[in-house]
Formats: structure tokens, C-alpha cells, sequence
């Protein structure tokens, strides 16, 4: 997969630009409707750690990237800050989570990728264990400026994450256009 956009000190220095102004704080209060306060959190794609900073006010969060350039943005930002190169669809790390939270981040991912993301979650979060992730809304996938979107529906989030999560909302919200987007809810399911 071309991942050239976010991978150079240039375009994560336009990304940062870009996204100045825009937020998860919504989705983020929705994740505190199933998630007790000071849980520990994996944050997969902080990117330039506005959600990341956000998420930090309530829970233990560890951030995380697979660009070795919003790493060194994060921890430049943020010395405190505990962060981990790790990559979405293998999520190789030992810990355990009470939650794990995206905002646009999984839409990088091809169908098997997204599949195997999904039992990495599964695996890597304790019992009782919620995910909160956002995506965009649509069918099909594109490459844009380099990047691959593999785009999701309703009933295509269902049915990829209830194997391993019992859902608890999928909701349409709008980014830039009304219903552009989707956010899941899920929780691990038992044994
Ligand atoms: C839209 S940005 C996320 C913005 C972030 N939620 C925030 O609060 O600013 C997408 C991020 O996902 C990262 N990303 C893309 N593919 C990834 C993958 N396979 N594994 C981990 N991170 C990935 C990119 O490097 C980028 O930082």
C-alpha cells in the first residue's frame, strides 16, 4: 500500500496545517459513554495528536503511528507522552487495553488487513474491553494523494467486526458534508 503521504517530514508538516480545526472531541465523548475514566487506551494513528491530546484529559493513552515522522512530531510535542510505532493491521505489541480508539485511521486499511486489525483488537484488550472508530462512508475503494481509503457501509462494519465485538452503535456523522462519515461502537465479545 502507498503510504508515501503521511511517511515525509514535508507532507506531515502540511497534514498538521490541514487538520488545524478539526477534532474528535464528539466521538470522543460518545467513547466516555462506554469507557470509565483513567482506563488505559491505545490511540492507533494519533497522526498529529489532536485527538491524542484530547483522549489524554480522561484516560492512560498510549499513542501510536506506523509513520516514523508523526512519532518524532508526537514526542517532540509531547515529551511526556507515551508513544509507539506500531501498524494498524498488526498491532505487535504485548499490553493490554481497556480501549482502543481510531479517528480515520482503519479506512487505510484493504479488506484482510482491516480483518486481522480486528483480532489483534480482539487479543490485545482486556475483557469487557470497548473500540470507538471512525470511518468514511461509501462503497468501493480509491487511492487519494497516494493514500488507499477503502470506504465502509453500515451493514460491511457489521458484518467484519461482529464476529469479535458486540456492536453497540453504528452512527452516521458528518465530517465535511452531512453523513459523510460512520462511528462504531463495539465491545469484546465474551469467550
Ligand atoms: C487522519 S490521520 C489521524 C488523525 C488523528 N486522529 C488526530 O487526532 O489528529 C491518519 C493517521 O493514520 C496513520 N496511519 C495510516 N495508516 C496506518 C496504519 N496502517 N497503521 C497505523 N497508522 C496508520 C497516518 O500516519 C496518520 O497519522
Amino acid at each position: 500500500m502507498e503510504e508515501g503521504y503521511y511517511k515525509t517530514k514535508e507532507s506531515v508538516e502540511e497534514y498538521v496545517k490541514l487538520s488545524e480545526g478539526f477534532n474528535g472531541a464528539l466521538l470522543i465523548e460518545k467513547f466516555k459513554k462506554v469507557l470509565n475514566i483513567n482506563s488505559n487506551v491505545l490511540e492507533i494513528g494519533s497522526g498529529p495528536g489532536t485527538d491524542w491530546n484530547i483522549l489524554s484529559k480522561y484516560y492512560n493513552v498510549t499513542g501510536s503511528d506506523n509513520s516514523p515522522e508523526f512519532i518524532n512530531h508526537l514526542t517532540s510535542k509531547n515529551p511526556n507522552g507515551n508513544f509507539l510505532e506500531l501498524d494498524a493491521s498488526t498491532l505487535s505489541i504485548n499490553g493490554k487495553f481497556d480501549g482502543i480508539y481510531s479517528n480515520k485511521v482503519l479506512h487505510h486499511l484493504n479488506d484482510n488487513e482491516l480483518a486481522n486489525s480486528i483480532k489483534r483488537q480482539y487479543e490485545i484488550l482486556n475483557t469487557n474491553g470497548v473500540i470507538c472508530h471512525s470511518f468514511w462512508l461509501g462503497e468501493g475503494s480509491e487511492v487519494f494523494k497516494g493514500l488507499f481509503v477503502n470506504y465502509h457501509t453500515v451493514s460491511n462494519l457489521q458484518e467484519v467486526f461482529s464476529k469479535q465485538f458486540d456492536i453497540i452503535s453504528i452512527e452516521k456523522y458528518k465530517e465535511f458534508e452531512n453523513d459523510d462519515s460512520l462511528l462504531l461502537i463495539g465491545k469484546k465479545k465474551a469467550n
